[in-house]
Order: structure tokens, then C-alpha cells, then sequence
């Protein structure tokens, strides 16, 4: 395989902004060792050599990648002997350096334990076994397995707050994944900006998924906006999140969370890969990864300083977890982290469905 990256010199001689992220990426990513050549196309002379490949290969945006001597899925599908051309950084690193590149033959199916659980894993370790091993494991391990295991279905749910870490991470593994989130309508303005500036600066895809419109409408208009301080969360969160999530999950064989132990009564017994006794996914049977299960806030806030990644702007103005924006106050000096999450209600009820039924 040969890799050509052509990137854009603008007239004042300084390179493009996206050809300078999708490099940032490349190299976040331990792939940037993989570009054999960079050729320049600088605006305004259509005899540089980056020029004259965008038009030999009719491009008019840069960066481009050109791969000769490709990895092809399916040989029979596209002819190997022609060089593919990427517009798409992303799909590039997909289809040519993550897994997807691996040839099928390279990867045996396997079922995940010999009983009846079979959620398209793509490994022969026995899931029982896998579980077993990773209960110690540090986070990366973990969403690397998930990754290695499930492929980019393997969805990672964001949630704004400190999810940043995990998706920092699965950038690091250099394996294709995805991220979701799950847009109640009721989050902060911070968390939305929260959101695009984590899909600017890591160049990752965040799909968002949306209360159905039908049942919203009618829960608002018999109950208005606010029910959930008078007869609880749970038919709000019910719209809002956990009929989305079933959504989300049902084209996937495996999901990746944030939850920690420490961070609530009902979470203490959490494993970091388990069955997930809630939901269905694409194959039956969902594997639930919580690779952050034994960090303390403290350790996921070390890992986020360290690498110098963005945070939700509310996190400077004392709130700690973060969900909806009714449901969410700032935490004070002594309480819980989780004290300011429907703080009206009692403390082994604040789950909204996405973990605990
Ligand atoms: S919640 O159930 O109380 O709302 P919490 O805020 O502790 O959950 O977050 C735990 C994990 O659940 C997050 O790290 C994230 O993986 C997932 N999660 C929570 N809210 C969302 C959301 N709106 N969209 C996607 N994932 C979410
Ligand atoms: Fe509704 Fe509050 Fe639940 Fe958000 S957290 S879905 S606003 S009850």
C-alpha cells in the first residue's frame, strides 16, 4: 500500500485549517507514520504537484487521500489495481489503517460464550472468560477489547460530562468506534457546545438521538414541562432518554458507558463488562462495557488535564454530574457528586432508566 496525503497551501504560504486537523488526527490517532508522501496543492499554481492531482483526479477539496495497492473488502466488488481516493479523513483511517481495513479472512466469528449468547462478537474468547480477565483491567484495556471485539458498533454513550475521556481513549486504541448521545431537548446550551467543541477537537462523529416527536408532544400537553418535580423523573425520562437509548442500541452488539462505582448507591456492584440486563441490541443478547468503573472522579479529571481535553463549561461553575438542565443543580462544598441530580427525590431513586431499570 501507498499513501499520498495532499494537503492545500493557501496564497500566504500557511496550510489549510482542515488539512491541519485531519494531520492532528492522524497523529493522535498513531497513524501519521502511515502517510508515505505529502504532496502540497498551493492555491493559485495549477502546476504544483497537489494541483495537478486534484485535477487528474477531479477533487476540489483538500485534504484527499490517495492509496494505491488498497486494502479491499471485497476484491470482487472493486478493482484492487486502482488507486481509491478518500475526501474523508475518517473514512479513510476506517477503511485503510482501523479495523475495518483487516481482511474478513483475518477475523473469526465466534459466538461470546458457548451457551446462547451470540451478539455478533467477532472474538473466540468466551465471554465469561473475557469478563473475568478485564474485571481488574485499566479503562483502555477494556475499550480496546470492546472495540477489538465488537467493531465500530461498539457505540460509546456521551454524555457531555466527563464521557471525554473515554472517547479520548478510543481515539488512542486506533480501532474504529462510535459515540451517541442521547439529546433529551432539555440539556444545557453548554452541553451543546460542549458536544461540537468534542467533535471539532477529536474529530469524531457524535450521532444524537431525539425523543420520539408524537409521545413528547401528547406527555407535554397533558403534563406540561415540569411534571417530573411534581410525580417524579421517571415518565419524563421515560420520553426523554431511555425509549432514545432502546433506539440507539438497537442497531449495535455492545455499548460503552462512563458510570463509575463510587458514584452512587446503586451503582457499587458494577463490573466493567457485563450482560446488559435492560436492553436489547442487534443480535439479541448486549454486552455493557464500563471501563471507568473503578476511577474516582478525581483520577477521570487527572486523565482529562493531562491531555489537555475540553470539559462542559458548567464544571467551572460548580455543577459535577450533568444531565438535563431542570434536573441538574450545582453541587455544594461536602455533598455528593451526584446530590445535584433530581435532588427532590430520594437518593436510591435517582437512576432515570438508563442503567437500572
Ligand atoms: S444518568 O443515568 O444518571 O443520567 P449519568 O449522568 O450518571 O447517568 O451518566 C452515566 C453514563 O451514562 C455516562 O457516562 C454516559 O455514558 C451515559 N449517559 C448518561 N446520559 C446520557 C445521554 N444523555 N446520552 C448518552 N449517554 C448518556
Ligand atoms: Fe426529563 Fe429531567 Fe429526565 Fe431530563 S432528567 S428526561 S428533563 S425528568
Amino acid at each position: 500500500m501507498h499513501i499520498t496525503m495532499v494537503k492545500k497551501r493557501l496564497a500566504d504560504g500557511s496550510p489549510c485549517g482542515k488539512c491541519v486537523q485531519a494531520e492532528e488526527l492522524l497523529r493522535s490517532r498513531g497513524y501519521w507514520e502511515r502517510i508515505d508522501e505529502v504532496v502540497w496543492a498551493a492555491e493559485g499554481d495549477p502546476e504544483s504537484e497537489g494541483m495537478r492531482l486534484s485535477a487528474q483526479h477531479g477533487i476540489e477539496i483538500a485534504p484527499f487521500f490517495i492509496v494505491r495497492d488498497p486494502v479491499v473488502p471485497d476484491a470482487s466488488v472493486v478493482d484492487s489495481s486502482q488507486p481509491r481516493i478518500y475526501k474523508s479523513v475518517l473514512s479513510f483511517i476506517k477503511d485503510q489503517l482501523g479495523s475495518g481495513s483487516l481482511s474478513a479472512g483475518s477475523l473469526s466469528a465466534g459466538s461470546l460464550s458457548a451457551g446462547s449468547l451470540s451478539p455478533g462478537s467477532l472474538s473466540t474468547e468466551p465471554f465469561e472468560q473475557a469478563a473475568a480477565r478485564l474485571a481488574g483491567a485499566e479503562p483502555q484495556e477494556v475499550l480496546e477489547w470492546g472495540l477489538r471485539t465488537f467493531g465500530e458498533a461498539c457505540g460509546i454513550a456521551f454524555s457531555g460530562a466527563e464521557d471525554v475521556a473515554l472517547v479520548h481513549m478510543a481515539t488512542r486504541v486506533g480501532l474504529p468506534f462510535s459515540v451517541f448521545c442521547l439529546d433529551t431537548g432539555r440539556l444545557h446550551p453548554e452541553t451543546y457546545q460542549f458536544i461540537d467543541q468534542v467533535r471539532q477537537k477529536l474529530g469524531v462523529e457524535i450521532a444524537l438521538f431525539s425523543p420520539q416527536a408524537e409521545a413528547l408532544q401528547a406527555f407535554v400537553r397533558t403534563k406540561g414541562l415540569f411534571s417530573f418535580y411534581e410525580d417524579g423523573h421517571k415518565e419524563c425520562c421515560g420520553i426523554r432518554k431511555v425509549e432514545p437509548l432502546r433506539r440507539a442500541l438497537s442497531g449495535r452488539p455492545a455499548w460503552v458507558t462512563g458510570q463509575r462505582k463510587d458514584q452512587s448507591v446503586t451503582r457499587l456492584e458494577l463490573a466493567k463488562v457485563h450482560v446488559d440486563e435492560n436492553f436489547q441490541g442487534s443480535k439479541g443478547a448486549l454486552v455493557k462495557l464500563n471501563p471507568l468503573a473503578d476511577w474516582s472522579s478525581a483520577r477521570v479529571w487527572e486523565y482529562i488535564k493531562d491531555h489537555d481535553l475540553p470539559y462542559n463549561a458548567l464544571h467551572d461553575q460548580g455543577f459535577w454530574s450533568i444531565g438535563c438542565a431542570p434536573c441538574t443543580r450545582p453541587v455544594r462544598p461536602g455533598e455528593h457528586e451526584r446530590a445535584g441530580r433530581w435532588w427532590w427525590e430520594a437518593e436510591t431513586k435517582r437512576e432515570c432508566g438508563l442503567h437500572v431499570k
